[in-house]
């Protein structure tokens, strides 16, 4: 299995706190080494619309490129190509989804407007030797238009592979996929499109990513976004967790008898390079009774998920 790592772009655009560009850099450079094939390392995006990757070209310029670590990043139109460029990327990813709200609320435009725009995308990225991922969210579920047919998955999909996408990324962006669903829709996507040209990227809402990957896998499925220590969201999905954690697709794999050749050890060292800097310390419960938690309309009475600002 290929192991995507999207901690240092799927997770850090979720976190509220800043966190600097000299431990984004650190972040990286540990995960380099252990093991993973690929790093999402941050995305050429709108910095008003995710100001916590706004730096994403110094992180490319600072981290250290490890032999055999494809290090790619998210681009949404010609001008987060640009920048992509020149921060020598070895592959960019396009994202669109199979809901027309939520890809309205992500990326501002409908789903047939995202595809004219990666249109030059993809044949830019082709004539300078890159890849192009396309990233399918909501393939599931869509935080606001409910359940999403596996057709229109598949609708989605064919048009982008038209545009000559090179690995589609089925996404779960809000974690609320079953193994049943997962199967449905590779049922119905596995006869028109290669397996080794699938990824699968399941959020963990739900904590059901791990099976979820693991009901990819007989279908030929072999690459599969994690993100170290589960970081992760989309600020524009309302109740997006974290990706499903690194750490539990190695576990899991390996204990099924497949070698992933990365180090749980390893995963941990780099998100040390994050902690002084991620709000977990703040999700902790407040004092009984305290009258914010009691206001917190995420309030789940067990811990703080950090959504409602609190002074803890
Ligand atoms: P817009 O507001 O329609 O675009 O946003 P615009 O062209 O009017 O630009 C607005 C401003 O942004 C302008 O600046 C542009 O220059 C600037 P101003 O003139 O106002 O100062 N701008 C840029 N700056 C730097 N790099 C760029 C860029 N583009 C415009 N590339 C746009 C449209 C697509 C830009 C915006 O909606 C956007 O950036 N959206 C990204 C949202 C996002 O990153 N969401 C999270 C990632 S997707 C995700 O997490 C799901 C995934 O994990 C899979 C899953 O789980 O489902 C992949
Ligand atoms: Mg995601």
């Amino acid at each position: 299995m290929r192991i995507v790592e999207v901690g240092p772009r799927d997770g850090l655009q979720n976190e509220t706190a800043t966190v600097p560009t000299a431990a984004k850099i650190a972040f990286v450079d540990a995960l380099s080494q252990s093991g993973v094939a690929e790093i999402e390392v941050s995305a050429f995006v709108s910095p008003r619309w995710v100001p916590q990757l706004s730096d994403a070209s110094e992180v490319f310029q600072g981290i250290t490129r490890y032999n055999g670590v494809l290090y790619s990043a998210l681009v949404p139109n010609r001008k987060g190509l640009d920048r992509a460029f020149a921060a020598e990327v070895d592959k960019v990813s396009v994202f669109t989804a199979a809901s027309e709200t939520f890809n309205q609320k992500n990326i501002n435009t409908s789903i047939a407007g995202a595809l004219q725009r990666f249109r030059p995308i993809t044949a830019a990225a082709g004539e300078a030797g890159l890849p192009v991922r396309g990233y399918v969210s909501t393939a599931f579920w869509c935080a606001f238009e409910g359940k999403i047919a596996p057709r229109a998955v598949v609708r989605v999909v064919e048009q982008l592979m038209d545009i000559g996408i090179a690995e589609v990324a089925i996404s779960d962006t809000i974690g609320k996929a079953t193994p049943d669903e997962v199967r449905r829709l590779l049922d119905l996507l596995i006869p028109r499109m290669a397996a080794d040209r699938i990824a699968v990227h399941f959020h963990d809402t739900y904590g059901r990513g791990v099976e979820n990957m693991l009901a990819a896998w007989p279908y030929g499925i072999r690459t599969v976004d994690a993100s170290a220590g589960g970081l992760g969201g989309c600020p524009y999905a309302p109740g997006a967790s974290g990706n499903v954690a690194t750490g539990d697709v190695v576990a899991a794999l390996e204990a099924h008898g497949v070698n992933t050749g990365v180090n749980r050890r390893q995963l941990d060292r780099a998100l040390e390079h994050l902690a002084p800097y991620r709000t977990d310390d703040r999700r902790k419960l407040p004092p009984d009774g305290s009258p914010l938690c009691a206001a917190c309309p995420h309030s789940t009475g067990e811990n703080c998920c950090g959504r409602y600002q609190n002074p803890f």
